[in-house]
């Protein structure tokens, strides 16, 4: 039976790829405000008897998860026979552990939340720190995509002699999976967090590498600091460029890490001006396949 795909406001264009790609039927959530602030939210789409994806990305997650979470019911409620979530960028993976007495840990109860609405969970790259992967936070199966490959065949393609740059320890594992993909060199800065907007880095001797362009590569831009506090090491080198997967470019990020590159680019998976590198086909293929790793 054709799948139905709903996008929730803001992710109709990835959504209709995805749809193109997997022929499925694309169909709509209407959403308003009633005068109160309570949200409204309509189906256009019969989702009886076959499998309905919702795509919603989470860069925004506090405006949309009721939204979301209404969909989802209504679409269960009208015989969807599965009701999926397909984020292409999954929110509240950060605060995975209580650092000081009395915080939230607000990953295991997003992940409490969207376990007990849905029925599978469609994500590229969460950021997973201290959990192994989405299987010890959701209850739900999961399916957990990765950017590396393209953002490598991006970088084969367009820049000449790149120079594999991650901007932290973290970053190791896609700066060495890109550099391998494509033969280029990669070298990993060391970067410590002070606060949500300050962060120190390190350089390692870069004077092998200066016939080459820098090419910082990240999972996230959210402050954009991290990308910024790099940058700015890198003097002496070619000018540098940025391939980073969600852009989410929080407040002045994106004016701040755009005048620090030569060139700044990123995945679909967050719609943004620098969005160069399709992902749909890749998350269309898993929803082919069923959802399954
Ligand atoms: C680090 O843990 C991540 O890989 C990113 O480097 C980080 O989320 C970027 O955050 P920001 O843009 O706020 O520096």
């Amino acid at each position: 039976m054709q799948r139905l795909i709903l996008p929730l406001p803001g992710n109709e264009g990835f959504a209709a790829r995805l749809a193109a790609l997997c022929e499925g039927e694309l169909g709509a959530v209407e959403t308003r405000r009633f005068p109160d602030g309570e949200s409204y939210v309509r189906l256009h789409g019969d989702p009886q008897g076959r499998p309905v994806d919702i795509v919603c990305t989470l860069a925004h997650p506090d405006s949309a998860f009721l939204s979301l979470v209404f969909a989802a019911d209504a679409a269960r409620e009208l015989g969807a026979t599965e009701v999926n979530l397909v984020a292409p960028y999954l929110a509240y993976m950060r605060q995975d552990k209580r650092f000081h007495p009395g915080e939230s840990i607000s990953s295991l109860s997003f992940a409490r939340l969207v376990s007990s609405t849905f029925d599978r969970l469609l994500t590229v790259d969460p950021h997973l720190h201290r959990h192994p992967s989405l299987g010890s936070l959701y209850a739900i199966p999961t399916a957990t995509l990765h950017a590396a490959p393209r953002l490598a065949d991006w970088i084969a393609a367009n820049v000449p002699a790149p120079l594999i740059v991650g901007p932290d320890e973290e970053s190791q594992q896609w700066a060495g999976s890109i550099a391998a993909r494509i033969g280029a060199p990669a070298v990993v800065l060391r970067k410590t967090r002070r606060g949500d907007r300050q962060v120190d880095i390190e350089v390692p001797d870069l004077s092998p590498w200066r016939d080459r362009t820098p090419v910082l590569v990240d999972d996230i831009a959210s402050s954009g600091r991290t990308l910024v506090v790099a940058a700015g090491k890198l003097a002496g080198m070619k000018p540098p460029q940025c391939v980073v997967v969600h852009a989410l470019f929080a407040d002045d990020a994106w004016a701040q890490v755009s005048g620090c590159f030569e060139r700044v680019v990123s995945t679909d998976t967050v719609p943004h001006p620098s969005n160069r590198i399709e992902l749909a086909p890749l998350l269309a293929d898993a929803l082919l396949r069923g959802l399954r790793d």
